[in-house]
């Protein structure tokens, strides 16, 4: 941006230590060479000095000239020297031990990213949990918490997740499965009252657990499972979540939109991405709704979009 700098070569750590490494190599050989010649020549030195100038020509060992003991144990001393050159600094040397080192360390570390890739999932979850509770003082958010004490006026929430392009289902179904979504929907509605209209309920394949279900619909004798309850408008509805401090409407499109006007809160999960569907979210009027919340969730090996969890509240 600001005017071109000359590269400057660089060699990088592993190509430096090759390098040290071949010097080391080089030197040890030379070193080796040298010994060699000087023993062949301090060999015949020994011999010569002993046949041709008699020296220490009356002291033997074992009835044998001294300068062949002198000479073998020189070449025992030789042959330590060449055995540390070719096989000890070769295969046993500092390099060795580095790429033992090295081999265990990636060990390790393959274990440590498995551990934290368990963690931050976990944090994740816990995070957004905290970040839910601080932008929303209500005892019930997100996590329950026992000791505060509960507020006397109930919370309307709608719970949806709607693509960007407002889409929420498909033939009575919904369009994608993301199961930190799922998660915090179960975590989120855990021992409250969720109403819906006639369909959703019908595209569950049986009612949640600890949950009360409030189910709407036109049909005078529509038959349900015991301890759902059925009403016959939205009014009804949340008139029989009255003792609830936080009921939720968990949809479909229907209620939704009858919903919107009632509702003091929207916890939205905005699944990045449009969806051909049959069923949508109607539009979030910001003139009316204030966003409080804001956490995105990338996509991963678990989720195929991009989402936020997104939480609108009343002006
Ligand atoms: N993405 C999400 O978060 C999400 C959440 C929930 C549902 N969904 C999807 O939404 C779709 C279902 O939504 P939907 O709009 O088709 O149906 P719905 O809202 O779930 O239910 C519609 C039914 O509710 C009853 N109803 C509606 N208004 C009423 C009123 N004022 N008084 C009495 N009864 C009333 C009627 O039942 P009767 O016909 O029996 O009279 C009506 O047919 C599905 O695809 C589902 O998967 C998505």
């Amino acid at each position: 941006m600001f005017g071109k700098k000359k590269p400057i070569p660089q060699i990088d750590k592993d190509q430096l230590e090759l390098i040290e490494n071949a010097q080391r190599r080089i030197k040890q050989k030379k070193r080796l060479y040298i010994h060699f010649v000087i023993f062949l020549i301090g060999a015949i030195f020994l011999i010569i000095a002993n046949t041709v100038l008699g020296i220490g020509k009356e002291f033997t060992i074992l009835g044998k000239e001294w300068f062949l003991f002198a000479i073998l144990l020189w070449l025992f001393f030789f042959i330590y020297h060449l055995f540390n050159v070719f096989v000890t600094q070769k295969f046993m040397g500092k390099s060795w031990e580095k790429q033992q080192l090295e081999k265990l360390v990636a060990k390790q570390q393959k274990r440590i990213d498995k551990l934290k890739a368990g963690f931050i999932k976990e944090e994740t979850l816990i995070a957004q949990s905290e970040i839910y509770n601080e932008t929303n003082p209500n005892p019930d958010s997100y996590r329950d918490q026992n000791t505060t004490p509960k507020s006397s006026k109930s919370e309307l929430t709608i719970i949806v997740a709607a693509a960007e392009n407002d889409a929420i289902g498909l033939g009575n179904k919904l369009i994608w499965h993301l199961s930190d979504d799922l998660k915090r929907f179960k975590a989120l509605t855990n021992g409250h009252h969720i109403i819906m209209g006639r369909k959703t309920f019908e595209s569950f394949p049986k009612p949640l657990p600890n949950r009360t279900h409030v189910v709407i619909t036109r049909q005078s004798d529509y038959k349900v499972p015991k301890g759902v309850i059925v009403v016959h408008n939205l009014e009804d509805a949340i008139d029989a979540a009255k003792n609830d401090s936080k009921p939720f409407i968990i949809g479909g499109g229907q209620i939704y939109k009858q919903a919107m006007a009632l509702a003091d809160k929207i916890e939205l999960t905005r699944v990045h991405h449009d969806f051909e569907a049959d069923t949508y979210f109607p539009k979030i009027d910001t003139s009316i709704w204030k966003e409080t919340a804001n956490i995105f969730h990338e996509k991963d090996a678990e989720h195929d979009y991009e989402f936020s969890f997104l939480t609108y509240e009343k002006k």
